[in-house]
């Protein structure tokens, strides 16, 4: 608004990607007053709704209950199986709004991003499922916990500051202090040091829109814990060896024994 831009919704993700936080109810309430206010729609992107990493400890409300179910014109909601059920192959999403005029427009779109009558099939079959749904969400959680905790433990062992987690699959780290100047092609640098030496890959902040040089998002979700913990060691010899080293010396031969961590096979 400062810099003369018009805003025309505002959209928040809750839980949080990349920061992996819950917004507490009353940030989610004033929010919804900030853009009534203006007269802009909020949207709300609860994709990760279902992957908190406790059943009910971390406080998620989704929208429709903080607004009891009374969303107006101007509140909506999205979902998808993408992420708390590991399906984003499937494309099944799900807006959530009370606003006829823009829900006949939006069916009228369907027509070019229907989902197939046999992916319907399998998703209410899947969705309608208490037991299994809970089964799952409870199993879930706990493994997305678990993955954290190996994550998290190797981070404070290097002493890289981190946002701690409360949902989702990712945690959002600072690796600034590695770069010799806080600038985003530092940040590309490092990003491609961890691929070529480590074959580690991590989101950078800059992909993501952050401003400050050094942020990485790491999702510790999309291998197994074996893997993962490959995954974390190798980081670890790479921070290790750029505190210790110069960086015009960081090279095949210096980094050499980084891949050697893996399987024993
Ligand atoms: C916050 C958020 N919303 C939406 C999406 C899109 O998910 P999909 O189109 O696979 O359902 C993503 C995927 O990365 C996401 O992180």
């Amino acid at each position: 608004l400062q810099q003369g831009l018009n805003p025309r919704f505002l959209l928040i993700t809750n839980p949080n990607n990349p920061l992996g936080v819950i917004y507490k109810r009353d940030i989610l309430e004033n929010a919804v007053t900030w853009a009534r206010k203006r007269k802009v729609h909020s949207i709300f992107d609860e994709i990760y709704a279902l992957s908190t990493h406790e059943k009910y400890g971390h406080g998620f409300e989704s929208i429709i209950k903080i607004l009891d179910n009374n969303l107006g014109d101007d509140v909506h909601l999205v979902w998808s199986i993408s992420k708390d059920f590991g399906a984003s192959g499937l494309r099944v999403g799900v807006v959530y709004s009370q606003n006829e005029t823009f829900l006949v427009g939006l069916s009228n779109l369907n027509i070019f991003s229907g989902v197939s009558h046999p992916i319907q099939l399998v998703v209410s079959e899947l969705l309608t499922d208490d037991d299994f749904v809970d089964l799952y969400l409870d199993e879930s959680r706990a493994r997305l916990k678990q993955s954290y905790l190996i994550c998290i433990e190797k981070l404070e062992e290097m002493v890289l500051p981190f946002v701690p987690v409360e949902a989702g699959q990712f945690v959002y780290v600072d690796f600034s202090s590695l770069l010799p100047e806080k600038t985003m092609e530092w940040e590309q640098k490092l990003s491609q040091l961890l691929i070529d030496h480590g074959r580690v890959i991590l989101t950078p902040g800059e992909s993501q829109r952050e401003r400050m040089p050094g942020m990485f998002r790491i999702c510790y979700a999309w291998v197994t814990p074996d893997v993962l913990k490959i995954g974390m060691e190798r980081l670890s010899r790479i921070v290790g060896k750029i505190r210790r080293m110069d960086w015009s010396d960081l090279n095949e031969s210096s980094l050499a024994g980084v891949l050697a961590v893996g399987f024993d096979r």
